[in-house]
């Protein structure tokens, strides 16, 4: 097992469509595996192929509470009903949030990792993380969903300096390298809007 770098916008690789997958052998399912502990060690609910730079139709989620994690391939969404508002994040866009609108329910389709069909109605937090993964594989971000620039709202927990447990040095400390670095863009990349165009 191991832990995978995952990607962040702008990459590409976020915007492509992943291939279906034509048969389970040990690298996907050693990717899949690959895929959990990077997403539970992020402390995210799931997480595409794409996120980790493989275009393959490949999810992993995590819902909190359940002790198995679920992992999916060709991955599909056969039918969605109702709409609800709904906050949303995602790991490939560190620092945001945003507020957008989810299906009520899904009815979900995809093989599992021994490459069996498997078919269920999800809701509530299962139908949005699924909802979203396969987005992912179409190239699709919750950016995407957002009405308006209002619905996406920036996170400041992580500049906070408060005594952390973490290893990783605050960002606002040593202005001379990370803070320099960014100086002028930093403050454009905060704003909504140029998120968006991502
Ligand atoms: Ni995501």
């Amino acid at each position: 097992m191991s832990l995978l770098p995952i990607l962040e916008l702008p990459h590409p690789m976020l915007r492509k469509r992943a291939r279906k997958v034509r048969s389970v052998g040990k690298k996907l399912l050693k990717l899949a595996f690959d895929m959990v502990d990077t997403m539970d060690n992020a402390g995210g609910v799931g997480l595409a192929a794409n996120q980790v730079g493989q275009l393959q139709r490949l999810i992993v989620i995590r819902v909190p509470g359940e002790e198995e994690a679920r992992i999916y391939i060709n991955p599909e969404i056969l039918k969605r009903e109702g709409e609800r508002e709904i906050e949303e994040g995602c790991l490939s866009v560190p620092g945001y949030r945003g507020i957008i609108t989810r299906s009520v329910w899904v009815r979900f389709g995809a093989l599992d990792h021994e490459f069996h069909t498997v078919k269920f109605k999800a809701e509530e937090l299962l139908a949005q993380a699924l909802e979203h993964e396969v987005d992912h594989l179409d190239g699709i971000l919750y950016l995407d969903h957002l009405e308006s620039h209002e619905k996406l709202i920036k996170i400041e927990t992580a500049l906070s300096s408060e005594e952390s447990d973490d290893e990783t040095p605050d960002d606002d400390e040593p202005s001379d390298q990370v803070g320099a670095a960014h100086e002028s863009g930093a403050r454009q990349v905060d704003t909504p809007a140029s998120i968006k165009v991502n």
